[in-house]
């Protein structure tokens, strides 16, 4: 996965699209792509569907919509998290525009269920979907670290709902852990949910962060939770 090491520094979500049909071979890559992806708690399920019929929310009309399917738990929503923001990077790596999408819902009556949880909204754009690193608007890593560790910048750059980056990042003796934000109750109902989508796709960055520098990629859970003042620790990147 370390081939998609420079797509964190780059990507950006893509909202406009030119609706162009994308080939077999295209589709194909990413399932194919979704094989290999590295999964942060094997026993979680999960399942996914590509289709082009969703009734959304946002003015945001995308040519495909990944619908993702699986448990409510915490576990399984960052397990959606860390799978599917590996295929993200690896859709911008072949130049293919893709935005998560929390308000999107199925349309048709064969997507739906219960276990229906987020799609992810991709296709061609008319322009390549990256930007500089400055074109990143995010939170300065004094604000959600403590510490050096050269994995944080690649979490940092993350993205999640609302762009509320919900995590801090404590750098102890090589080991790196990860805390999610108390929030607010107006916090809670806009993006409560999504949290544990966005701590797995910082997590996601984290590895193909460690993999860049021929790290191994470890994620335990203490049990003995350390504490931080107005935070809830998730667990330890070795
Ligand atoms: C879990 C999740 C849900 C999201 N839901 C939506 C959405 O419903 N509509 C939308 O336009 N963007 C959505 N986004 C995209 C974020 O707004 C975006 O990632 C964030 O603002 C950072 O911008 P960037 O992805 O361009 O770096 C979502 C992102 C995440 C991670």
């Amino acid at each position: 996965m370390k081939e998609l090491y420079d797509y964190i520094f780059r990507r950006k979500s893509t909202r406009v699209f030119t609706g162009e049909p994308m080939t077999d071979q295209e589709l194909e890559e990413i399932e194919g792509f979704l094989k290999r992806a590295r999964h942060l708690f094997p026993e979680q399920h999960f399942r996914y569907r590509i289709t082009r019929e969703v009734r959304k929310l946002l003015p945001l009309k995308a040519p495909y919509y990944l619908l993702i399917y699986g448990d409510d738990s915490d576990e399984s929503m960052m397990n959606i998290g860390f799978i599917f923001q590996q295929l993200d990077l690896f859709l911008s790596s072949i130049g293919i525009g893709a935005c998560w999408l929390g308000t999107a819902k199925p349309g048709e009556e064969k997507d739906q269920s219960p276990e229906y949880r987020i799609a992810i909204g991709f296709g061609k754009t008319a322009y390549p979907p990256y930007r500089d690193p400055e074109g990143f608007k995010r939170k300065p890593l004094d604000e959600i670290s403590n510490g050096w560790d050269e994995r944080i910048e690649a979490a940092r750059l993350a993205p999640s709902a609302v762009n509320g980056q919900p995590w801090f990042f404590e750098s102890v003796q090589g080991e790196l852990r990860i805390y999610r934000k108390k929030l607010s109750p107006l916090e809670k109902l806009v993006s409560g949910r999504w949290v544990p989508v966005d701590l797995g796709i910082a997590l996601a960055h984290l590895y193909i962060a460690a993999e860049y520098q021929g790290r191994e990629f470890v994620f335990v859970r203490e049990s003995e939770k350390p504490m931080l003042k107005g935070l809830e620790y998730v667990g330890t990147v070795q």
